[in-house]
């Protein structure tokens, strides 16, 4: 959430700043400001709505300048106006501040900065940070001993950057929002990922909670707290540069919908041996008899990433017999949970900047329990955290909506689902192969899914007046009908209910009319039978029925209905197929409502806050 840049170098600082932010854009976009400097002169353009809007003011602006820094914002403190935009002063106008995350006691210095005289231009928490330095700096200390005294004072959680009009340097702070330092030649780049990094520089550091970058055009150091210099690694940049393109999609969930063939060969690349028929994950090698011992496994997640683990609790607990569960991160921290410390805590992340999940991984950490990651982006905090874990490798994923990300957390906890059945004796080798096989063909029935694309078009566009769908399901289609309405709703603004089928009966029935459509998710896993006297009841009140099924599936012709079919595959496997139709719908219920897919309203990729 939020999204920093900075930029030191020899070239015009304001246009880098600028294509940085839009590449960054997807973790909010409320509005946007920068801010360049020279030599003698520091400025700032900030406007509200997208970084387009900014481009604009600030080519009317033409400051001038070889370094700056810059924000895109998701509110949190404070309405989206001007005022509120980021970067954020002093009253001297010399030093500014970007900000991503929260500050907890910002009240608080507010008031001591406020009975100090100093007054304040927004409503945000960010704004007591350039008021600190310049208090600090007031005391005649220098600007990076002013940082090391304000970091001391905020609690919460924060990536900053800062610049101060009288030094030729950036600063950069992280604790608990990340960011990442890109290293070129003559030149260097602060950001909150790797993304408008790709194609600029080649190296990067990730910085560490605690951290204070002093960055200069040809380099940088690394201190702690307390002034200590710290040695951080440099990475070398994994990411391509058609990753993060649309390539010829009119929207990046467009390409990543279509791109899931390929992202899901992706993530099984290098992980099934040919010779021996081997599920192998190198980060659990060393961890393998802890998995395989565990006593329960414990899925932790936000949202889709959620519904990723809850399909996996299925799986799990089916086929390995150990007590499985998933559990909304945000929640679990909440209750105090006893720690299993011969369990496994499996924390899922397409980001792996979730603040909520960040924020369990350390209470399991603190508890004693054992926390195994399953995390997309390379060198992201959890992925950090986490004692071992599995990368995700399905690729950036730049729309808002998680999708390819969702079929992949899904085809690798199923693999690891299988890997241990087998080695726990609960599934059979020949059972074994016969899935593993299954999941080799998963790619090629990922297009057979993709190819029902113009009948979910048409779909769509016969529901644009809907403002209400249910979308049902039984057992591990339960998990997959609440991401379909999750998907439908974050993007449509359609308002969407996943719902267990059986539940239907106690109360949720009462909502049925032939206004109300219910996606029925009955695939061949669950209890069919039980499924199709749910649509019955649908069917009696005149609701209308829109059945996902495998393709063999003919219990229900009797009941009028659309019908999607997904190719049969193994029932732990089935919701990465069943999944994609649910996601094509929401990309159409978008595009026919005429609004923006890739950034919807309220939202942001990367919830850093809690
Ligand atoms: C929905 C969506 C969100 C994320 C959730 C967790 O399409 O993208 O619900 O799944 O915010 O994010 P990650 O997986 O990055 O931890």
């Amino acid at each position: 959430m939020c999204g920093i840049i900075g930029y030191i170098g020899n070239k015009e600082a304001g246009d880098i700043l600028i294509e940085g932010l839009q590449k960054l854009e997807y973790r909010g976009y409320d509005s946007a400001g920068i801010c360049v400097a020279d030599e003698k002169s520091i400025s700032r353009t900030r406007s509200v709505g997208k970084v387009e809007s900014l481009k604009e003011k600030f080519a009317l602006n033409k400051h001038k300048g070889t370094r700056g820094i810059g924000h895109t914002r998701w509110a949190t403190h404070g309405a989206p106006l001007e005022k509120n935009a980021h970067p954020h002063s002093d009253l001297e106008e010399k030093i500014y501040v970007a900000h991503n995350g929260v500050l907890e006691n910002y009240k608080e210095l507010k008031d001591i900065l406020q009975k100090k005289g100093y007054t304040f231009t927004s409503d945000t928490d960010t704004e007591v940070i350039p008021h600190l330095i310049n208090m600090y700096k007031a005391e005649g200390v220098n600007i990076k001993e002013a940082i090391i005294k304000t970091v001391k004072c905020l609690t919460g959680a924060y990536g900053l950057a800062v610049i101060d009009k009288d030094e030729e340097c950036l600063y950069a702070v992280k604790n608990g929002s990340p960011l990442v330092l890109g290293i070129g030649d003559g030149e260097m780049y602060i950001s909150s990922d790797e993304i408008p990094l790709i194609g600029k520089v080649e190296n990067t550091v990730f910085l560490s909670d605690g951290d204070i970058a002093e960055i200069r055009a040809s380099e940088y150091q690394i201190f702690d707290i307390n002034n200590f210099i710290v040695e951080r690694e440099v990475n070398e940049i994994q990411n391509e540069a058609e990753n993060i393109s649309k390539e010829g999609f009119a929207y990046f969930m467009e390409k990543e919908i279509f791109n899931q063939p390929q992202s899901i060969k992706d993530s099984m690349r290098g992980r099934i041996s040919k010779d021996n028929n081997e599920i192998i994950f190198g980060g659990l090698m060393d961890h393998w008899g802890k998995v395989q011992n565990a006593t329960s496994i414990n899925f932790i997640a936000c949202g889709t990433s959620y519904h990723a683990g809850m399909v996996a609790a299925y799986n799990f607990e089916n086929i390995t017999r150990v007590s499985s569960r998933a559990e909304y991160a945000s929640e679990f921290l909440y209750r105090h949970p006893v720690i299993d410390k011969s369990g496994i805590y499996v924390a899922i992340s397409q980001s792996g900047e979730t603040k909520d999940l960040l924020s369990a991984i350390e209470y399991i950490k603190k508890e004693g329990g054992t926390v195994m990651g399953l995390v997309n982006v390379v060198g992201s905090s959890i992925s950090r955290i986490t004692d071992f874990g599995i990368h995700i490798h399905a690729g950036p994923e730049i729309g808002v909506a998680s999708t390819k990300a969702f079929t992949s957390q899904t085809l690798l906890l199923s693999m690891l689902a299988i890997k241990l059945a087998k080695d726990k004796g609960t599934l059979t080798k020949e059972e074994y192969i016969g899935i593993k096989n299954e999941i080799l063909d998963i790619p090629r029935k990922i297009q057979k899914v993709l190819s029902c694309n113009d009948d979910i078009k048409k779909l769509a566009e016969e529901h644009s007046d809907k403002n209400n769908t249910l979308f049902l399901g039984r057992g591990v289609d339960y998990p997959v009908a609440l991401e379909g309405a999750l998907k439908l709703k974050e993007i449509s603004y359609v308002h969407a209910e996943g719902y267990p089928a059986a539940e239907l009966k106690h109360g949720v029935i009462a909502l049925i009319d032939k206004d109300m459509p219910s996606i029925v998710l009955a695939t061949k896993g669950t209890n069919i039978n039980k499924v199709l006297g749910n649509v019955e009841e649908i069917n009696a009140r005149g609701g209308e029925i829109v059945m996902i099924s495998d393709e063999d599936q003919d219990v229900f012709s009797h009941i009028p209905h659309t019908r999607i079919s997904i190719p049969n595959t193994h029932p732990i496997l089935t919701p990465i197929l069943s999944a994609i139709p649910l996601q094509l719908y929401a990309y159409h219920s978008v595009v026919v409502r005429g609004r923006n897919v890739d950034q919807p309203r309220n939202l942001a990729k990367s919830v850093t806050v809690e």
